[in-house]
Parts: C-alpha cells; sequence; structure tokens
C-alpha cells in the first residue's frame, strides 16, 4: 500500500512540474513587512494561490510576516544581491533605492484609489518598474493598495497643524515624508518600520501614521488611541522579485510570475474596496477616537505641496514628470 502511495505521489508531482514547464519545483521565500490581516498579506497569498493555479501546482511561495526577514528597507538590499527571492514592502520604502518613485509619495498626488490604480497599472508603473529594475535590481511584479495614511498618536485629537506642533511622529526612513512634516513645522523621528510599534510603546515617539487596515493588522490601537483622516498619501506596497532571481527562472516560468503578479494587483483593489470601511469601524470599537482635519486639510495641504514638491521635481525626473502623473490622473498641471 506504501508503495502504492508513493507511486501515485511520484506521478502527481511529475504531471504538476510538467505542467510547469519546469525542471524543479520552486518554494519562493517572500519577506513581508506587515503582519496577518494586512493588505500586504492579503496580496502574498493571491499571488501564492494564483503561482499555484499557473502551475499546476508545482511551484508556490511561503510569506514570511511581520519583518520576520529584516526591515522593509534591508529586503530591498537583500533582493538586489539574490539573497531573498521577493519582498511585499511600502512604495516609500523603495524610494531610497530608486528615487523617481518618489512621485508615488509625493504628498497630495494620489488622492484615491482609482488614482492608485490608473498610476500604478498604466504607462506610468511600467516606466517606474523600470526605473527600479534599472536602480535597484528589483522588479515590481504587483501592487498592493493599501488606502490613505492616517496620523495616529497617544496623546490628543489633533486637527490642526498646531495641534501637530509639541508631537513627536516617527516617519519611514524617506526624505519626502520627512520634509512633508517639516512643511508642518515639526522635526520627524526616521525609524524603520520593523521598530515601530516597539517605538510606539516605549513612547520613544508618540505617534506614526500608516492605513487603518495596516493600523488594525499591527495592533496599533493598543498602544495608540486617536486618528486624524489625513490624506496625503495614498498607500501602495510593491511585491518586488529579485532580478537576479528572475533571470534564472525559464521564460515559462517568468511568465507565470508575471501573470500571478497582475491577477494579485487586481484582488488587491477589491480587497481593499470590500474591508476598509468595516475595519475603521473595528478600530473605532477597539477605542480609537477618529478625527477630521479641520477645514477639509486645506492649511496642511497648502503647506506640503508648496513646501515639498518644489524640493523633489529632481530626484523624480523634472516638473515634467509630476505634470504627466497630474495629467493621468485628470489634475491640473503645477
Ligand atoms: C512604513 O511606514 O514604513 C510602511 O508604510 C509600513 C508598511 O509597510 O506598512
Amino acid at each position: 500500500f506504501v508503495k502504492k502511495v508513493c507511486t501515485l505521489a511520484a506521478a502527481v508531482s511529475t504531471v504538476a512540474l510538467m505542467a510547469a514547464g519546469a525542471a524543479d519545483a520552486k518554494n519562493f521565500k517572500i519577506a513581508v513587512g506587515d503582519s496577518a490581516g494586512s493588505p500586504q498579506e492579503a496580496t502574498g497569498k493571491f499571488f501564492i494561490e494564483a503561482l499555484e493555479q499557473k502551475s499546476g501546482g508545482a511551484h508556490t511561495a511561503t510569506l514570511f510576516l511581520n519583518g520576520q526577514l529584516g526591515s522593509e528597507q534591508d529586503t530591498v538590499n537583500e533582493a538586489a544581491i539574490g539573497t531573498l527571492d521577493m519582498s511585499l514592502l511600502a512604495i516609500n520604502n523603495v524610494t531610497p533605492f530608486s528615487p523617481s518613485v518618489g512621485v508615488f509619495t509625493l504628498p497630495y498626488v494620489i488622492l484615491s484609489l482609482e488614482d492608485a490604480e490608473t498610476l500604478t497599472q498604466g504607462p506610468i508603473g511600467q516606466e517606474l518598474t523600470e526605473n527600479t529594475l534599472r536602480d535597484a535590481g528589483v522588479r515590481i511584479i504587483a501592487w498592493t493598495y493599501t488606502g490613505f495614511r492616517r496620523l495616529t498618536n497617544s496623546k490628543k485629537p489633533v486637527v490642526s497643524v498646531a495641534d501637530l506642533q509639541d508631537l513627536v511622529i516617527r516617519v519611514p526612513k524617506n526624505e519626502i515624508m520627512i520634509e512633508t512634516y517639516k512643511s508642518w513645522g515639526i522635526n520627524p523621528t526616521p525609524m524603520a518600520w520593523s521598530e515601530t510599534f516597539t517605538g510606539l510603546q516605549t513612547k520613544v515617539v508618540d505617534g506614526q501614521d500608516n492605513p487603518y487596515m495596516t493600523i488594525n493588522a499591527m495592533k496599533f490601537y493598543e498602544v495608540q488611541n486617536h486618528v486624524t483622516n489625513l490624506r496625503y498619501i495614498f498607500s501602495i506596497e510593491p511585491l518586488i522579485v529579485s532580478e537576479a532571481v528572475f533571470q534564472d527562472l525559464s521564460e515559462d516560468d517568468q511568465k507565470m510570475i508575471l501573470e500571478a503578479g497582475q491577477e494579485a494587483t487586481r484582488k488587491s483593489a477589491q480587497f481593499l474596496r470590500d474591508s476598509e470601511a468595516a475595519i475603521k469601524e473595528e478600530l473605532i470599537a477597539k477605542g480609537m477616537e477618529i478625527v477630521d482635519p479641520e477645514n477639509d486639510e486645506a492649511e496642511f495641504i497648502q503647506l506640503a505641496t508648496e513646501g515639498v514638491w518644489p524640493q523633489f521635481y529632481d530626484s523624480i525626473g523634472g516638473v515634467e514628470k509630476l505634470n504627466e502623473v497630474l495629467a493621468a490622473i485628470g489634475r491640473d498641471p503645477v
């Protein structure tokens, strides 16, 4: 009986390998910055599901959640040298390696999920993918849509720029985000994502910003109680693959990976549409108090767009690049 089962198992895996057109089965390692329940994890699962289905079960991947494989910025280095296969991380943590993707982190450029989809899935997304490949040795194969980064803190409701002044806010190690807070009058504290929960818990910092979905998945409600509905950045989080690893694959496998990435991108947008409103309610039920910035955020918007955009024209490829992005989402040029 045992022999029969073994023979059957061998036959099944041979069929799977033939279906994949691949000589050997793969189990890709995917670093994930966020925890279970996050949009990053959802995209990872969608990708794995599509990859397994397209390869007839021959290829799969494993998610290593919660920064287990290092800080998000470290994983870009690891993937660049080929010691890590893939990583799911926020675009703001790719920018230091490929400055032109900073156009997606400029404050108040992306104003909706639809803008994010248009930009990432159109020619601009394609161009930025090529730039990232050239600059950082990693290939963007899918996009996660996570929602607007909302400001949280442990001290008080913040509705105005004036309210921010005595708070210590953690930001990613990202120049655009650092300059944005400076335009609002404070010096933020750059800190790796993998250290942020502890930083909030030990009160080294009072607050941070990330989307509702991330705040919930990372359990920030345990150490933060105020949320301000800022909309300065719509968070998009690519799945990157090491180009060294990608180039080692057969053409069929490369095609499968790219298609699985496209499927994961489509499902990620749906996941956000289906889940975000309920997650916001969950945060309220868990004790977070959520407020809107006063005057429709006018002061935040004016200070950040006037103060920050011109500083980064050079690094994003000129003011023309920003105007191209704005035109693609139906906005007036600067
Ligand atoms: C960050 O704040 O560093 C990132 O946006 C975190 C994330 O990946 O969710």
